[in-house]
């Protein structure tokens, strides 16, 4: 099948299929339309779990029908703030995936906010499993955008470079196109 190199969700699908085995259990912090949620789900299979979660009913009526179309039963669709996913999650993870803003073709009063990305960005890093990833995706273009990636990207800019690896990608010629932000755990040597 033809894939466009130059799509965001391309890219972050291409990272995270290289960390994401048959089995594990990982995270959709945005399900949005369910596109994410089910990339998961397709890459963990039947033996792994894909916790998504979402604030707006609306996303979780999608991603849920998007799943059933496909006969996949080991997702949890959780409507609550991301902020909250510690109170859902409760083994370790392989990797967490954040494609925030708003839900295309909603209302634009619904959108991820710095301070409970980032709490939901702590979580995530809590339960995350050596050697896995989070990727992050931050929309510059609307309001608050630029402020929810700036904190984003302070914050992870202090993480202890001996435990965490955080790479940055972004399209040099498109200033508001979205940034990408990988944060990796190392792996440890005892
Ligand atoms: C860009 S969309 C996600 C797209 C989705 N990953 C997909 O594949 O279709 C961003 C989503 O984040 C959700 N959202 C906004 N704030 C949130 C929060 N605090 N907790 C959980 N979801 C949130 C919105 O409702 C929206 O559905």
């Amino acid at each position: 099948m033809y894939k466009d190199v130059f799509s965001v969700v391309n890219r972050v699908h291409g990272i995270l299929e290289t960390y994401i085995a048959p089995g594990d259990v990982v995270v959709d912090a945005t399900a949005g339309q369910g596109n994410d949620t089910l990339f998961l789900a397709r890459r963990v299979g039947e033996s792994g779990k894909v916790w998504a979660f979402d604030i707006q009913e609306e996303a979780c009526a999608a991603t849920k029908a998007k799943l059933a179309q496909h006969q996949i039963d080991w997702s949890e669709v959780i409507c609550d703030n991301h902020a909250n996913l510690g109170r859902y999650v409760e083994t370790p993870i392989k990797a967490g995936v954040f494609n925030l803003g708003y839900l295309p073709g909603a209302s634009h009063a619904v959108v991820t906010e710095g301070a409970t990305t980032l709490a939901a960005v702590q979580s995530m890093m809590e339960l995350l499993l050596p050697g896995g990833v989070i990727v992050l995706v931050c929309y510059l273009g609307h309001r608050g955008g630029q402020a929810e990636y700036a904190m984003i990207e302070e914050t992870l800019a202090a993480a202890p470079a001996q435990d965490w690896c955080v790479e940055e990608f972004r399209f040099v010629n498109k200033k508001l196109a979205p940034r990408v932000i990988v944060v990796k755990k190392s792996l440890k040597e005892d």
